[in-house]
C-alpha cells in the first residue's frame, strides 16, 4: 500500500467535515423527493456517503479515483446496513459518462478542488435535474489579508484558493442560485480529521528503517496541521449550498 493510502485509508474522513455538517447542509436542500438519486463526488472512504443514506433513504452513486477507498466505503456501508443504497464508481469526476438531469443532489465534501472550484461548479451542473442541489466545501480565506505563512503555503498547495465573496461570484456565474452557505468549526478539522490523521502520522513515523520520501510526505502533512493550529481563524472549509434553476433547461438551450 502507497504510503499516501496507509496515512489516509485509515482515518474516518480525508478532510474537513462532521456529520452535523453534512446534516445542516442537506436542510438547505428543500423538497427533494423522499427518496433522492444522489452523486457523491470524490467520496474518500465515505463519511458523508454514509450519512446521506442514512439522513435521505435515498440512492447514492459515490465516485472517487481511488479503488482502496471505494473499497473501505463498501465496507462500512455493509456494516451500517446501507449497503444496498450504495453504489461505488471509480472514475474521474471530469471524465463522468453519466446521464444528464439525472440526480436530485450533487454532493462534493472536500474534493471539489481536483479540478478546481470553477471548472469544476461547471462540470457537475449537467448532472442535476432542473431545481435540483449542488452542496460542495471549498478552501477559502476568511480573511481579505492572509498572514504571510498562511498565503505561502496554500498560494503555494492550492493557488485557486480565495474569498468566500469571490466563490459566491463563481457560484452565480456557472448559472446556480446560491441557497446558503457556512463555515465549518474548527472542530470538524480536528475531530475526525487532524486528530486522527496526527496520530496515524506518528504510528508511521515511529515505524523502523521508514523511507526517507515517506518521511517527507508525513512532514508535509504536519506542516499544514501546525498551520491550521496557528492560524484556523483566517482560512478553513465554507459549506455552499446552490441550486439549478427550474428553468435551466431553456436558460441553458438544451
Ligand atoms: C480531501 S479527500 C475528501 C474525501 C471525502 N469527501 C471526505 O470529505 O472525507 C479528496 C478525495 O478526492 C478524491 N479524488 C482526487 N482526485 C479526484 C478526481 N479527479 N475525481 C474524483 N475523485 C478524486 C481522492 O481520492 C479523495 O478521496
Amino acid at each position: 500500500m502507497s504510503s499516501r493510502l496507509e496515512l489516509f485509508n485509515a482515518l474516518p474522513r480525508q478532510g474537513p467535515g462532521s456529520d452535523l455538517a453534512t446534516a445542516s447542509a442537506l436542510a438547505f436542500a428543500k423538497y427533494i423527493p423522499e427518496h433522492p438519486r444522489i452523486l457523491d463526488i470524490g467520496c474518500g472512504t465515505g463519511s458523508q456517503t454514509l450519512a446521506l443514506a442514512r439522513l435521505t433513504g435515498g440512492r447514492i452513486t459515490a465516485v472517487d479515483i481511488s479503488q482502496a477507498f471505494l473499497d473501505t466505503l463498501a465496507r462500512r456501508a455493509k456494516n451500517l446496513g446501507v449497503a444496498s443504497q450504495v453504489s461505488t464508481l471509480r472514475c474521474s469526476m471530469d471524465a463522468l459518462d453519466l446521464p444528464d438531469d439525472e440526480f436530485d443532489l450533487v454532493w462534493c465534501e472536500g474534493a471539489i478542488y481536483n479540478v478546481g472550484f470553477k471548472r469544476g461548479l461547471r462540470a457537475l451542473r449537467r448532472f442535476l435535474k432542473p431545481g435540483g442541489f449542488l452542496a460542495v466545501t471549498e478552501l477559502v480565506w476568511f480573511t481579505p489579508d492572509p498572514p504571510e505563512p498562511a498565503l505561502r503555503f496554500w498560494s503555494a498547495a492550492y493557488p485557486p484558493i480565495t474569498t468566500v465573496d469571490e466563490n459566491v461570484g463563481y457560484i452565480e456565474a456557472a448559472g446556480y442560485s446560491l441557497i446558503h452557505h457556512f463555515s465549518l468549526p474548527a472542530s470538524a478539522w480536528w475531530d475526525d480529521y487532524y486528530g486522527p490523521l496526527e496520530r496515524q502520522i506518528e504510528k508511521l513515523r515511529s515505524r523502523q528503517w521508514p523511507a526517507t520520501e515517506d518521511l517527507a510526505f508525513l512532514d508535509e502533512n504536519q506542516e499544514e496541521i501546525e498551520l491550521y493550529r496557528s492560524y484556523s481563524e483566517c482560512y478553513g472549509y465554507e459549506f455552499f449550498v446552490m441550486q439549478k434553476p427550474q428553468d435551466a433547461r431553456v436558460h441553458d438551450g438544451s
